[in-house]
């Protein structure tokens, strides 16, 4: 079981705010000017991945201290546990093993006395049988056409992982199947994929880990009834839809049989579930091989986690410089910022994967926490952000701390695009950095030919306080294994947050609320009377849709 600790009274806990008293008005300019090694002291290489932490408001006692939070919070024992397949999940009363799905030294890992891994090896290879038949054009559709079009329908985890990965790895893909996601309940996201896919050829993935949440079925039910007003009976059903789930019943019963069915277990996490059969549309996009380079990468990262020592450990370190921000600098959002159009899920991934983990307001204890947790956490690709929100990162009143993430070599080298792109990369870090004092704003001015009373106005707008902490991540090319890794990194940081916030990481009540209140208001909405049984906001807001309906 982990650990049941109150980061706030740890020892590290109150160094570090002492620490950041003297920190706060450090310049990391200044830091960099006093010492010429910072660069090679706070940055670190793991594979073709530069991780360059060296532009934080941080210094040796800064880590010193953070390490010993980390170890005051029995960090080693929680990760062990987690990799041993304890149940750390306490309020499911379930394992989380996602790092087994990519096991690849195969070694045993027990769930509940159990070896895991023959079951997952299985899964393996039924993916590799399957997607080596979809892409090599022998899985026929009811026509006998091979199949050209995959549309993933999950939402969740089951459609942001699968759907980030496919974008990310688009010069892997197999050119002659395009792959589709499917999520929102809206329709229009349904009937606009439909309008682009034709059934002879059409393989429907039905993506769902309990496979009863509404959104998927819903959209499941209206893929099926599509596909069944163009093929001659139901038997072809079996043809052109399979399932990806936990719960063989439901599968049954929306009509598909057990052999077109890629299991995975409760011990994975919905928002970790890309490594499971879940990545069923990477493997078809990208070839089996390819898939397999992904959970290669995001092995090795799992071992780094767990045997490297916490001041060389990447997940840990970024996940200790984020609560060095959080909760003594009061920062509460963290950017995420690739400059890489292929990357330009990678944010909204891990808007899941950090806020449904960790947006938790009650510790492990049941007490309400004292102190931040999990950030809200948003971004877009480099250079769009610059000509939209960067404005506030610069210049706003709030600390944002921001990780930069850039390929050095693009898969699409056309004329001087990406050395344009990484003149950018490179120079926002250092701006967010150096900043401009309202001297050299001045001096600038001055130099622009402005006269004093010109000056005087404009220099205080254009002056940036710099100290802007960010977070280089460089590595050297988008490929499957970089990938792996860099996902199982922010798994990590994310993991290694929630131990010491003394959260459970693993469950994600709060998504609850909402559906049932849904349900409860569906029937509402499929009658003529009037509404009166909720607030008078919400009894406003209903009666107008049906008024508005009834026009
Ligand atoms: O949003 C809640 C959630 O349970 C996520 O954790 C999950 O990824 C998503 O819904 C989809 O769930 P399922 O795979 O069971 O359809």
């Amino acid at each position: 079981m982990l650990q049941n600790i109150n980061p706030v009274t740890t020892n590290a806990w109150r160094k570090l705010e002492q620490h950041y008293t003297i920190m706060k008005d450090n310049h990391m300019i200044d830091m960099f000017a006093v010492d010429p090694s910072r660069f090679s002291k706070f940055s670190l290489q793991f594979e073709e991945i530069l991780f360059d932490f060296s532009k934080n408001i941080i210094n040796d006692q800064t880590l010193e201290t953070l390490l010993e939070l980390a170890n005051e919070a029995q960090l080693k024992d929680a990760i062990e546990q987690m990799f041993s397949g304890d149940k750390i999940n306490l309020r499911e009363n379930r394992a989380v093993l996602h790092i087994a799905l990519r096991n690849r030294s195969n070694e045993p890992i027990y769930e509940d006395g159990e070896d895991v891994m023959p079951e997952i090896n299985h899964v393996l290879e039924q993916i590799k049988i399957f997607s080596d038949k979809v892409i090599s054009g022998q899985w026929l559709g009811y026509t006998g056409k091979p199949i050209t079009h995959i549309v993933n329908i999950g939402i969740g985890g089951s459609d942001l992982g699968p759907y980030m990965v496919t974008e990310a790895l688009k010069p892997y893909q197999k050119p002659h199947l395009q792959v589709h996601f499917v999520s929102n309940i809206d329709g229009t996201h349904i009937v606009e994929t439909l309008k682009q896919v034709d059934s002879e050829t059409t393989l429907f993935m039905i993506a769902s880990k309990t496979f009863t949440t509404q959104e998927t079925m819903t959209n499941a039910e209206t893929a099926k009834s599509w596909f069944l007003e163009h093929a001659p009976s139901a038997a072809e059903v079996a043809k052109h839809f399979v399932a990806i789930s936990t719960n063989l019943k439901a599968v049954k019963e929306f009509g598909i049989a057990e052999e077109n069915m890629f299991v995975f277990w409760d011990w994975v996490g919905g928002r970790y579930s890309l490594w499971s059969s879940i990545g069923l549309s990477i493997a078809c996009a990208i070839g089996y091989e390819n898939y397999i380079q992904l959970l290669e990468g995001a092995h090795t990262m799992d071992k780094h986690f767990r045997m490297t020592h916490f001041e060389k450990n990447i997940p840990v370190l970024l996940a200790l410089i984020s609560i060095w921000y959080i909760n003594f600098f009061g920062a509460q959002t963290e950017a995420i910022l690739p400059y890489d159009q292929y990357m330009h899920r990678f944010p909204a991934y891990f808007q899941q994967g950090n806020m449904e983990s960790n947006g938790k307001s009650v510790d492990r204890n049941g007490d309400r926490v004292t102190y931040q947790t999990g950030p809200v956490i948003w971004g877009e690709p480099g250079t769009n952000g610059q000509h939209a929100f960067y404005q506030l990162i610069h210049q706003g009143t709030q600390i944002i701390p921001c990780d930069f993430l850039a390929p050095a070599i693009s898969h699409n080298p056309t004329g001087d695009h990406h050395v344009k792109l990484l003149s950018n990369f490179f120079a926002q870090t250092e701006a967010l950095m150096n900043g401009k004092t309202l001297q050299e704003v001045i001096e600038e001015l001055k130099n622009e030919g402005l006269n004093e009373d010109e000056i005087k106005e404009l220099a205080p707008v254009k002056v940036f306080s710099g100290n802007k902490p960010t977070n280089s991540i460089l590595f050297k090319i988008l490929d499957p294994r970089t990938l792996g890794s860099l996902i199982a990194m922010y798994e990590h940081k994310i993991f290694v947050q929630g131990v010491i916030w003394n959260i459970f990481s693993f469950d994600q009540w709060g998504v609850e609320l909402g559906k049932q209140l849904a349900k409860k208001v569906l029937p509402e909405l499929q009658n003529t009377e009037e509404v009166t049984s909720h607030d008078s906001s919400t009894n406003g807001l209903i009666n107008a849709y049906k008024n508005m309906c009834n026009q």
